[in-house]
């Protein structure tokens, strides 16, 4: 606790948010206080009804709680196209987490990016050779929010490798891991891979352990989208344990879920194995609260789905929207035939079972991640839906978990697992990032015919003690920083 009990309660602040209910993000109960804001830090918790303040801010009848922490996102570029970072905003998101699934933004330039790095991006995009020229440009581009980054395996291939379709030599993986250790010094916070995806499926086991070694050496955590979801999944997981014991690092797996109508159930094993192996090493994961993926459109990914949505397509943009099934009716092809026309380009696939889903996000500690894709033209709505639905939907509406324990899978769960200090908690001294909302009417609009429909009941959101949102619009505040692990 930063809280000291002989300190006294200073007798003003810049900011203070009275008569809101605070939920403080550690799973504890809500209670009746107010909020002073000093800077950039909370500086009182409690009845402050005598305080002096700068502003204030009545929020009789509202949650104020810690700003969600996005545990995975794309949002490398979006944080410089869009520094407002209106998707995340509108969900009272404060901190996002980048560069997942073995995909960022640095350190690789001057080539075409395969899939999935295109989900990022075309050849002007990625023109950061080292993480610092990245950092340097956020810097830069002032965001409204703050993040904390990866540093992507594929993005690592990309930039040593000639041939992703083999595994790396010993003389690239030493290249690849000096590249690692710049990116630590930089300031990233770990190593992530996408090792179902082809710039990564031909690395071994190995490959990823030299390198999540080298993030361990720095302190770093890592983060995966496993080799398999579908019907390997549960030797995926125990590769993933395996590259944690080795490497000794933390590790998290992205987006758990169990995909394909043959493997639907299979999370019960799954979660059994993180549990026991929880005694032995950390591990993690987060989820998003829908049964359809999304990512790059490729034939391998088509077989496993039951309905396929085309989210963007480069040879044929009108696709956006629109069902494979029926553009492969139209063109009188075969689907095979439909995708290739289609690539390069992205898709919605429908394929989990809702009691998987239910299952993973009730999992005590299961972390909340929007595996949002903000350059899609057709966006799944867990781009701008994840967070209120969680609340929503999943709390208010079905009950399975307390609105405290929603908001706890938000913030301080994952503030704690990617060692953000000072973040995802109210109390005293932690840094103001705050969300205040209306626990009653706080819901996703965005749905799978109007994915980028904002929000509704976030109400108020501060970043480092300054409010970027404020009753459905933004405040042209841009106070957001890069966070470091344990920094
Ligand atoms: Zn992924
Ligand atoms: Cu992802």
């Amino acid at each position: 606790m930063t809280d000291n009990v002989g300190d006294a309660v200073p007798s003003a602040c810049d900011v203070l948010i009275t008569g809101g209910r605070v939920i403080d993000g550690t799973g504890a109960d809500s209670f009746q206080a107010d909020v002073a804001i000093s800077a950039d830090r909370i500086s009182a918790v409690g009845d402050l009804s005598a305080m002096r303040a700068g502003s204030r801010i009545n929020v009789e009848g509202r949650i104020v709680a810690p700003g969600f922490i996005d545990a995975h996102t794309h949002d490398d570029r979006l944080l410089l196209s869009d520094p407002a970072m209106t998707p995340k905003v509108t969900q009272g998101v404060t901190t996002v987490i980048t560069g997942n699934c073995g995909v960022s933004l640095a350190p690789v330039a001057g080539m075409e990016p395969p899939p999935p790095l295109n989900l990022l991006g075309g050849r002007d995009w990625f023109r950061f050779e080292s993480v610092r020229q990245y950092t340097d440009a956020l810097a830069d581009a002032k965001p409204a929010i703050n993040s904390a980054m990866l540093v992507g395996h594929s993005t690592l291939r990309a930039a040593v490798m000639d041939d992703l379709d083999r595994a790396a030599s010993d003389a690239e993986i030493v290249q690849m891991g000096d590249l690692v250790d710049a990116a630590m010094a930089e300031g990233c916070i770990g190593l992530s891979t996408g090792l179902a995806y082809p710039t990564a499926i031909a690395a071994p086991t190995d490959e990823v352990v030299a390198l999540a070694e080298r993030a361990a050496a720095f302190g770093g955590i890592y983060a995966t989208h496993m080799r398999n979801e579908d019907d390997t999944v549960v030797e995926a997981v125990k590769e993933t344990l395996d590259i944690g014991r080795r490497a000794r690092l933390p590790v998290v797996i992205s987006h758990h879920k169990a995909s394909g109508r043959r493997n639907w159930g299979r999370t019960e094993e799954t979660l059994r194995l993180i549990t026991a192996a929880q005694q032995q090493q950390t591990v993690d994961f987060d989820v998003y609260p829908y049964t359809a993926s999304s990512t790059v459109l490729l034939p391998e990914f088509v077989e496993r789905s039951e309905r396929i949505v085309v989210t963007w397509s480069d040879a044929h943009p009108d696709a956006a929207g629109r069902d494979l099934g029926a553009i492969v009716t139209e063109w009188g092809c075969s689907v095979e035939e439909a995708v290739q026309r289609l690539s390069p380009a992205g898709a919605i696939y429908h394929q989990m079972d809702e009691r998987d889903l239910q299952r993973v996000m009730q999992f005590p500690g299961s972390m909340i991640g929007s595996d949002g894709l903000p350059h899609d033209r057709f966006p799944h709505p867990r781009l701008w839906g994840t967070f209120p639905r969680v609340l929503g939907h999943y709390s208010r509406t079905l009950g399975l978990f307390s609105l405290e324990q929603a908001v706890h899978k938000m913030t301080f769960r994952t503030a704690s697992v990617f060692g953000l200090r000072d973040r995802g908690v109210i109390r005293r001294g932690a840094y103001a990032d705050i969300v205040v909302f209306d626990a009653n009417t706080v819901i996703d609009k965005a749905d799978f015919e109007h994915p980028t429909e904002p929000a509704a009941g976030i109400e108020w959101i501060l970043v480092n003690g300054q409010p970027v949102w404020r009753y459905g619009a933004a405040v042209d505040n841009r106070p957001g920083r890069l966070l470091r692990r344990h920094g």
